[in-house]
């Protein structure tokens, strides 16, 4: 039996290497040679001349070392090489020009909020050591979401992924990043929220674009054409593919949950940021998750990985599984006959051998020339002279310290500001009491998937650069098990001009694996909070430290507690860009990512219950703000300002006359008993020639500042699909800019829809239709109305 061999470059990234095959989807695992030592490496590239020159070889006569060559075609010549022959009685291995340092590379880095350490232990992936002590630590991706700022989104982006190229350069870290995650928050009690964008499935794709680009783009070749050969700063990952959100919820884990989702859903919520990432984002990587969905793992379904991603969404990358989710699924895998595993390791010398179940040949070398071609994108092959000269200076530079510090600004939410309490003015605080849990964080602020962070801005350090401060715990911990310290916080409020009650949770509350079961602060920590405020001799200013909602109402209703902040987990700079807020230097102006309900939503359904959609016979209320409409304690997209802004429409689009071919059918959708059903209810948006002008929406805004000082402002389009379509979304957020408007000025804000895009309701069956009607576009805070008619003619 003609036994294939490979040589792997990069084998143990294989480690986690995913293949849907048609007919049995299937998995390939690579296992490592334990006496493998791994910290020897060699960063020179694959494809130098010299390596070539040193083996007697001819550069020339390989084509996949020639760079002018595409990279598909270039990769497919490697692997057709890397059939390994017996010569001798030993097997060629460096006939190609490769050494067998080219199989290491560390495939397992984190970069969600910063370059990370969090990777494989025991063997190499990023690391700090005195070289590098750190990396930059921006706020957790929930607080930057929450700045509704594209721009700011792909910088931080792009800060990360020098940072990661320097620290390449020398060795401390790896170019494939398994990051961000870009799983809708379904549900308020979900322990990894600080990760994520939010809520809404749009804001979530906008983050994962913008991130992702701000990643993986090479300035000016943005726009290559042949997208197999378009140049990687790093690669990125867009995970967890798919319906992935419980992770340890009253005993129900992520290892075992079967979300049970609707073609609806999964569609219209849980799939769409996906979509996104790969068809505008063009990421390079997809991760199947834990769960299993509809009875299916995730990472074996063909549908899910091989028709959807790649054929639907042509992914140019590769599909890789999450930390042991193969072996969760790998039950079923059977040696070669005749090579056993120690020989194949022996004869591959750089400790890899290959461990075959139902895989076909064909089939792995598809899967390498995925994953070949990222890294020849991405310079592992040829070098990359325009990152070569990025160093230890260009990690946690002043100009990346600065920019977290500005996400933390542009991202807290002002929640309460009775009677104009904020911004205080250096002028009448001179003293202030900063207490409460989190009144000196550190690690706190910044969340999980973290690396070192360069240095610390805690609170306390942060208004020490406005008043002098005095600090009190008043509990011992986030848990805050006891009153015993609540008392030196209320001495320390009575003395003070002003007090800071910074509280809130952290990773021992909301974490991967610790879903939440209320919505409530922790412990004492209300107590303290009433108890402070009571005594308090100045202004009471309350700041969240949180991912997920908290129910606060009774510190909204407590007229002792004048201003309210949500700075969700700040960053390594989190303390001054509060300060900077309480103190007017920067203006707030971020929204809330994520509904805040109040706490009894978390008795009305079960975590698990997977439906967007209200489920009226068990009493199940709606999810997320396109389907809840219940009270709540702060509503999705909420937050206040140091100045007023008013919204005037300036002009736009009356009607859209979509033109149907002979062989376009009307679909159906089901109407309300007693409400208007057109006489073509609706048509596939599939069947549209989208992208032209008969499907474009344009409406064109003034917003004005009448207040007394600049500020920005986040503009927010929502859609209100036409009324009566059983069970559409009650609005939509389809649009949303960030702007700056100087006191007492305008400013034009433009939007253009695809109403292919913005315009669709998904039905039960998956189908994604345009209703006839338009319904209406709703801006300003629901105070600007603006009525859209959409006509079908033939
Ligand atoms: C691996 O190689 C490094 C560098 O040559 C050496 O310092 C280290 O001791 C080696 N580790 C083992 C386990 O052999
Ligand atoms: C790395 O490669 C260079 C040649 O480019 C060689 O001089 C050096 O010894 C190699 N280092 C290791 C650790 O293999
Ligand atoms: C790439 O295309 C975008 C959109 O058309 C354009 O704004 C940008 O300038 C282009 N970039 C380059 C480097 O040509
Ligand atoms: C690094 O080198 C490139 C050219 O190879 C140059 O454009 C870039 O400005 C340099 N960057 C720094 C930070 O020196
Ligand atoms: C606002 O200030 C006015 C006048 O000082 C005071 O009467 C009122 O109670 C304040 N309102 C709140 C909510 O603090
Ligand atoms: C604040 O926390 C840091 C880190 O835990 C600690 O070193 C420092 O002493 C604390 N500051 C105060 C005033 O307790
Ligand atoms: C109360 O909490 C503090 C701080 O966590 C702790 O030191 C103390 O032992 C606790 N007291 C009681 C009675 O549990
Ligand atoms: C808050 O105020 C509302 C309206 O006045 C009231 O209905 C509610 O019971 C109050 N809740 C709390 C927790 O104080
Ligand atoms: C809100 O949703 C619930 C659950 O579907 C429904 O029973 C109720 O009628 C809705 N209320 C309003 C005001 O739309
Ligand atoms: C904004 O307008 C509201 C209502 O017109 C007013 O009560 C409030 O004081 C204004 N706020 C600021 C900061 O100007
Ligand atoms: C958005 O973020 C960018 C990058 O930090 C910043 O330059 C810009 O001013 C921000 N826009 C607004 C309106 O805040």
């Amino acid at each position: 039996m003609a036994t294939k061999l490979y040589f792997l470059i990069c084998s143990t990234f294989l480690f986690h290497f995913t293949i849907a095959s048609r007919n049995s989807p299937s998995a390939l695992t690579i296992t490592q040679n334990p006496n493998f030592n791994t910290t020897v490496r060699n960063y020179t590239h694959v494809c130098h001349p010299d390596r070539f020159s040193d083996l007697g070889l001819d550069i020339k006569e390989f084509a996949y070392a020639i760079r002018r060559f595409k990279c598909d075609v270039r990769v497919k010549d490697l692997i057709d090489r890397m059939t390994l022959t017996k010569n001798r009685g030993n097997w060629e291995t460096t006939r190609m020009g490769f050494r067998e340092s080219d199989s290491q590379c560390t495939w397992w880095s984190e970069a969600l909020h910063g370059v990370s350490n969090v990777g494989q232990s025991g063997s190499i992936a990023t690391y700090f050591d005195d070289v590098v002590p750190g990396a930059t630590s921006f706020p957790t991706p929930i607080l930057t979401t929450a700045s509704f700022n594209q721009s700011l989104w792909k910088k931080i982006g792009q800060a990360v992924s020098t940072e990661a190229r320097a620290m390449y350069n020398l060795g401390h870290a790896g170019l494939t990043f398994w990051s961000p995650n870009i799983n809708v928050v379904r549900d308020p009690r979900w322990g990894r929220a600080l990760e994520t964008p939010g809520e809404d499935p749009y804001v979530v794709g906008e983050y994962a674009v913008n991130y992702v680009r701000g990643l993986q783009d090479v300035e000016g070749t943005e726009n290559t054409t042949d997208l197999n050969s378009r140049p990687l700063k790093v690669a990125a990952c867009c995970k967890h593919y798919a319906a992935y959100d419980v992770d340890n919820w009253l005993g129900v884990d992520r290892y075992h949950f079967d979300a049970r989702v609707t073609e609806q859903d999964m569609k219209e919520t849980f799939l769409r940021p996906f979509e996104m990432c790969v068809k505008e984002g063009d990421v390079t990587s997809v991760m199947c998750s834990y769960n299993r969905v509809n009875g299916i793992p995730t990472c074996s379904d063909p549908k899910l990985l091989k028709d959807t991603i790649r054929g639907e969404w042509d992914l140019h990358g590769y599909i890789v599984s999450d930390c042991d989710s193969i072996q969760v699924i790998l039950d079923d895998h059977k040696w070669l006959d005749d090579e056993p595993e120690d020989a194949v390791a022996q004869a591959l010398k750089a400790g890899n051998s290959v461990k075959m179940g139902k895989v076909k040949e064909a089939e792995i070398d598809k899967a390498l020339k995925n994953l070949y071609i990222v890294l020849m994108r991405l310079g592992f092959f040829d070098g990359s002279p325009q990152f070569e000269n990025l160093s230890k200076s260009h990690v946690c530079s002043d100009e990346h310290i600065e920019l977290a510090t500005e996400a933390a600004r542009q991202g807290i939410v002002l929640l309460k500001n009775d009677n104009g309490t904020l911004p205080l003015s250096t002028k009448n605080i001179k003293t202030m009491a900063v207490v409460g849990p989190h009144a000196n964080a550190t690690d706190a602020m910044i969340g999980n998937y973290a690396g070192i962070p360069c240095q610390y801005t805690s609170p306390i350090d942060g208004f020490s650069k406005y008043a002098k401060v005095i600090y009190k715990t008043g509990c011992g911990d986030v848990l805050c098990k006891n009153e015993s310290l609540i008392y030196p916080a209320v001495k320390a409020a009575k003395k003070a001009d002003a007090t800071i009650l910074v509280v809130g949770l952290d990773l021992t509350v909301e974490a991967e694996s610790l879903d939440r079961t209320d919505l409530l602060l922790p412990g004492y920590q209300t107590q303290l909070i009433q108890q402070v405020a009571t005594e308090s001799n100045g202004p009471v200013i309350l700041v969240i430290m949180s991912a997920g909602g908290v129910d606060i109402t009774f510190a909204k209703n407590n007229s002792n507690i004048q201003s309210i902040l949500w700075a969700g987990y700040p960053g390594e700079e989190g303390g001054i860009g509060i300060a900077d807020v309480v103190f007017g230097k920067h203006a707030p102006s971020g929204k809330l990512p994520l509904t805040w309900h109040e706490n009894d939503y978390v008795d009305m359904l079960p975590m698990t219950s997977m439906p967007l959609r209200p489920i009226d016979d068990l009493g199940y209320p709606g999810r997320t703000y396109k389907f809840f409409n219940g009270s709540t304690v702060y509503p999705f997209g909420y937050g206040l300002s140091y100045t007023n802004f008013t919204y005037k429409l300036l002009s736009s689009t009356k009607s859209l006359h979509v033109k149907l071919t002979k062989f376009q059918h009307c679909r159906d959708l089901d109407y309300t008993d007693g409400s208007y059903k057109p006489d073509c209810p609706a048509i596939s948006i599939d069947d549209l020639k989208c992208g032209d002008d008969d499907h474009r929406v344009k409406l064109e805004l003034e917003v004005k500042n009448e207040g007394k000082r600049d500020g920005n402002e986040v503009v927010m389009v929502y859609w209100s699909p036409p009324s009566g379509i059983v069970e559409a979304p009650i609005v939509e957020l389809i649009g949303f800019k960030r702007v700056w408007v100087g006191k007492g000025q305008s400013q034009k804000v433009d939007f253009e829809f695809d109403a292919c895009k913005s315009l669709g309701i998904v039905d039960y069956r998956g189908y994604n239709l345009m209703p006839s009607g338009g319904g209406k576009l709703v801006t300003g805070d629901g105070l600007l109305e603006i009525p859209l008619h959409i006509k079908f003619e033939r």
